[in-house]
């Protein structure tokens, strides 16, 4: 859950050629409803089609993400951009002259854009769509009301929080350097900031967040987490205390991150409590690095 607070305008180079949104994210999972549980109590719109959930925010067409069940260990299943029609074939053209091998759709993915890896073997799709991104600097509200008038409701009469759109998503790289080359050459995408070589975010050319992709250094690909844009401070703390009623009780949050602005709440998507352990303190979280993989 996020407030975002930094925005970059669109670019006045009328030759730059790149995608104008994260069109959605998917995941693959072993079990569709412990997300379909997640994302609904998260305040997001969230339908069931077989083994398929459909993310969507309330009062938006637009479907933002994907969750598959049919795999053993949760995982990235790809990455979808969205771009301009008259774009599509000169993005085609630009990725293939990179050297870029174009592949078949997934089945069930079929659709009018292609489909490629990244350097790290991550799953990507351009194609035609809407562009979702923001074409300005996304409202905020900080509700103030006059003195001697009560400004919160009751916990029980509070309002659902609803998340307006995805931000962006974060996903892990081998590499961050060769991610960013990556992903300016064949999506234009433009790096906002990063720190060293640790984590990068990057924006969309025509109108973006302070970053609609993030990259952050691991020992392998992956998926980090989504952010979702909320109208307020307010709605940070709400969704927050609503996840941890409802028993998502693990995360980081509220703060504010310098690089992009925003202020954030982050929440765990499984409990890893109810499986792992019946009873016991919070699990230290030098117990589950890998020393072996060189994390420290
Ligand atoms: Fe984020």
């Amino acid at each position: 859950m996020t407030a975002i607070r930094g925005y970059v305008a669109p670019t006045t180079d009328t030759d730059a050629l790149g995608v104008h949104s994260l069109d959605q994210f998917v995941l693959a999972v072993p079990d569709a409803s412990v997300a379909q549980d997640f994302y609904g109590n998260f305040g997001l719109d969230v339908s069931r089609d077989g083994n398929v959930l459909a993310i969507k925010t309330f009062g938006h067409e637009h479907r933002w993400g994907s969750v598959i069940e049919g795999i053993k260990t949760k995982a990235l299943h790809h990455l979808s951009f969205g771009c301009y029609a008259d774009d599509l074939p000169r993005l085609k053209a630009r990725i293939e002259e990179q050297g870029v091998k174009l592949i078949d759709p997934p089945p069930g993915f079929e659709s009018n854009g292609f489909w490629f890896r990244n350097h790290d073997g991550v799953l990507i799709e351009v194609k035609v769509g809407p562009k979702v991104s923001p074409d300005r600097k996304a409202e905020s509200q900080w509700i103030s009301v006059p003195a001697g008038v009560p400004g919160t409701s009751v916990r029980a009469k509070a309002p659902p929080v609803r998340p307006r759109r995805l931000s962006h998503v974060l996903i892990f790289t081998s590499d961050v350097s060769e991610s960013i080359k990556f992903y300016e050459r064949t999506l234009g995408l433009r790096l906002s900031d990063r720190a060293s070589d640790l984590v990068a975010f990057m924006h969309g050319i025509h109108g973006s967040d302070h970053h609609l992709l993030a990259l952050v250094k691991s020992v392998a690909p992956g998926f980090h987490h989504c952010s979702w844009d909320v109208a307020s401070l307010n709605d940070i703390g709400l969704g927050a205390m609503r996840m941890h009623d409802k028993g998502w009780t693990k995360g980081w949050g509220l703060g504010r991150h310098v690089l992009g602005s925003n202020y954030f709440h982050y929440v765990r998507d499984h409990k890893p409590e109810d499986s792992f352990y019946l009873w016991g303190p919070d699990v230290p979280r030098e117990f589950t690095i890998n020393y072996e993989g060189g994390e420290s």
